[in-house]
């Protein structure tokens, strides 16, 4: 059983400047929900209730935005919101949210380290705090029932296009389904020339605690960082491990092209924008034909 995540969030998020200048790039809302909301709701639609988020300088409105907000609540009682009271209530009740700090910047895996005393002896799940999948099930629990079939570190891929897999952790492996593949290679950002394959890491895993013990014994890598990608590596000599293209659709909320894709494709799903923006965006995409 896994009943514990890690999500790391203590990135700088250089590459959404300015926006990211003075608050958390995992707080940037996808319409009117943060994005670190839909990685938590993952964790708890697979499953999972405890939560680790590695947080740092400047990240303190993640804490705040699961906290209780009394002021808030109370006003919102007086206008009589129903819906966004229990919506409110809803977040501050959605896990048991602990925090650590990352007080130096010093790469994934060293981010995941911080995580040894709260995730002990048992495996547990990490989810990129800047990304999110969406899927009829959640990319968690698709990892987690591989995991619990196999009994080995299981990492989510997709397939990128060639020119793409020097941006990502890169896989190799023997192919179990058309799903699994048995790994025998991890190289973080290659080369495309260098590259065992092009399915790429997609910001899922599942863990088994031997990582702690390869972080430990992890040089600096690419960027001159812990990478979590050369532990996993590293740990490939000694445990077996399965790579698991992902059912769902990624969206890396850090590119500003992404991020601006997701919230229109999220919009048009939600029934009060839905046909609105659909006409607006017609009518600009035909006006910007004449
Ligand atoms: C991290 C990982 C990389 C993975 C990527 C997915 O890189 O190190 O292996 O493919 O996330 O988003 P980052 O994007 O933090 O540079």
């Amino acid at each position: 059983m896994i009943k514990k995540a890690v999500i790391p969030a203590a990135g700088l998020g250089t590459r959404f400047l300015p926006a990211t200048k003075a608050q958390p790039k995992e707080m940037l809302p996808i319409i009117d929900t943060p994005v670190i909301q839909y990685v938590v709701q993952e964790c708890v639609d697979s499953g999972i209730e405890d939560i680790l988020i590695i947080s740092g300088k400047g990240k303190r409105s993640i804490e705040d935005h699961f906290d209780r907000n009394i002021e808030l609540e109370s006003k919102i009682q007086e206008k009589e919101d129903e819906e966004i009271y229990m919506h409110m209530k809803h977040i501050e009740n959605m896990a048991n949210i602990h925090f650590i700090r990352q007080k130096e910047l010093n790469g994934l895996g060293d981010a995941i380290y911080h995580a040894r005393f709260h995730c002990g002896s048992e495996p547990f799940a990490v989810l990129l705090g800047d990304t999110i999948i969406d899927s009829v099930i959640p990319v968690t629990q698709q990892l987690i029932d591989t995991f619990e079939q196999y009994k080995q570190t299981v990492i989510a891929v997709e397939t990128v296009p060639k020119d793409k897999v020097s941006r990502y952790g890169i896989v190799g492996g023997d192919k179990i389904s058309d799903k699994l593949m048995q790994l025998n290679e991890l190289i973080e950002k290659p080369e495309a020339s260098k590259a065992p394959s092009n399915l790429a890491i997609a910001g899922r895993y599942i863990l088994t605690p031997e990582i702690f013990q390869a972080l430990e014994n992890t040089p600096r890598g690419k960027g001159n960082e812990i990478q979590l990608t050369d532990a996993l590596k590293l740990l490939l000599k000694r445990e077996n491990m399965i790579a698991q293209t992902i059912e769902g659709k990624r969206h890396d909320i850090g590119n500003k092209l992404d991020f601006l894709k997701t919230t229109i494709e999220f919009a048009l799903k939600r029934k009060e924008f839905s046909s609105p923006l659909r006409k607006f965006l017609e009518d600009i995409l035909k006006n910007g034909k004449k």
